[in-house]
């Protein structure tokens, strides 16, 4: 039997606080015509308690993606976040979703390709499903990138904002789902966009803070030349290696960093018409990873995602990387109707999740007492050597 991967549920989650052009007018040397006519933002979502977090976010974007598909978080194998904005170097992001989500079955990491991370991510559930190693996979994207900007820094600032997007991908007979995908990377254009201290090359110190290099620097020129380029390139060859043509593709979801990269790169060079190319990078700024999940959930909701379209993700960011998949969508999208016990029930899950978590935590700081056995799961994967016998 061959495994494909389907996208069977998707969630975003937005925070509250709307940031305007305006807004930052009070803040930078900036104006609303310079910001739209130069980026096509007119507003972007901020997190503004420190209770909203990469995490929370994220948590509440895959809580969002489990209850579209009615999977139980139990049933994840494996918690991919995409993450420019990770909370610590470590533990990873993923594993406090994990601990959030009270998946006692699932592998958790986060994946460092900046704004091609989300796809990244795709691309390697693609492979776990496809290959037997995995049954259900949640890839997220999820950023607070205001915590990481300057806010005195005019050419970075006004560009970015915070939010989540997941899907949970899993193994289906059904052919179809990520068709295809292509991964790229130039290293030596990683000083055009980077967060230049922090890390063991150029640990916080004093200094550091000082020249504010713990914040985002970007030569924004230079990411755009890139960018133009390689989101056509990449879309070409993901397109060709599904064995379809540009005129198959049914809708393009670009990373959403600025309506003129999307315009000059997918709608001039490919010349795919605007209909068919999904923005909203005006209402939510650049999101990094989480710009394409979130693009995602919005264009379902507007009825632009219909069974059996071809749609094309296709992202570039700091790396450099760029990264695209396509893929044959073979979820329902109407809305389903969840039973109302279906969603209490869910909700008490994420409840006792977090008992257990406090539990855990006490138990592990009392001397002498044991943490009982962490339940592993019975072989339930499917032989991959199966295909191989007669
Ligand atoms: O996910 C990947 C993340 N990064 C990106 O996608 C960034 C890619 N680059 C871009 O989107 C564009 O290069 C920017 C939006 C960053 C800049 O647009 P641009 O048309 O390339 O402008 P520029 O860098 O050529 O700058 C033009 C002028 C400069 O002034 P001078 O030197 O010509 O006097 C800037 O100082 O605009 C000035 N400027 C601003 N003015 C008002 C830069 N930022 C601002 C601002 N408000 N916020």
């Amino acid at each position: 039997m061959t495994r494909y991967a389907q996208i069977v549920g998707w969630g975003a989650h937005l925070p509250e606080r709307v940031l305007t052009n305006k807004d930052l007018e009070e803040i930078v040397d900036t104006s609303d015509e310079w910001i739209v006519s130069r980026t096509g933002i007119r507003e972007r979502r901020i997190v503004h308690s420190p209770k909203e977090t990469t995490g929370s976010l994220a948590t509440r974007a895959a809580a969002a993606a489990l209850h579209r598909a009615n999977v139980d978080a139990n049933d994840v194998d494996l918690i991919i976040c995409a993450t420019s904005s990770p909370e610590h170097q470590f533990p990873a992001t993923a594993c406090l979703v994990q601990d959030a989500l009270g998946a006692r079955h699932a592998g958790a990491f986060d994946l460092s390709a900046a704004c091609s991370g989300f796809v990244y991510g795709l691309t390697l559930a693609n492979s776990m499903i496809t290959t037997g190693a995995a049954e259900t996979v949640l890839v997220i994207g999820s950023e607070t990138l205001s915590r990481i900007v300057d806010w005195s820094d005019r050419n970075t600032c006004v560009l970015f904002g915070d939010g989540a997007g997941a899907v949970l991908v899993t193994a289906s007979e059904e052919p179809g789902g990520i068709l295809s995908s292509v991964l790229g990377s130039d290293g030596s254009g990683g000083d055009a966009l980077s967060l230049p201290a922090g890390g063991s090359k150029l640990p916080t110190t004093v200094e550091t803070v000082a020249a504010r290099q713990h914040y985002v620097h970007m030569d924004g020129r230079a990411v755009f030349r890139f960018a133009t380029r390689v989101m056509a390139s990449a879309t070409r060859s993901v397109v060709a290696k599904a064995g379809l043509t540009l005129d198959d593709i049914d809708l393009v979801i670009p990373h959403q960093a600025n309506a003129r990269i999307i315009e000059s790169s997918v709608i001039h060079q490919l010349k795919i018409p605007p209909e068919k190319v999904f923005v909203n990078v005006d209402r939510y700024g650049n999101t990094s990873t989480a710009s394409i999940p979130i693009a995602l959930c919005e264009a379902i909701e507007m009825g632009r995602v219909r069974p059996n379209d071809n749609i094309v993700f296709v992202s570039f960011g700091a790396g450099l990387t760029w990264a695209a998949a396509a893929l044959k969508w073979g979820a329902p999208v109407s809305a389903t109707p969840h039973k109302w016990w279906q969603t209490a029930q869910r909700q008490g899950n994420y409840g006792a999740a977090r008992a257990q978590s406090t539990v855990r935590r006490l138990i592990r700081n009392s001397p002498g007492i044991e943490l009982p056995e962490i339940e592993i799961p019975e072989i339930r994967l499917a032989d991959p050597l199966r295909n191989l016998r007669i």
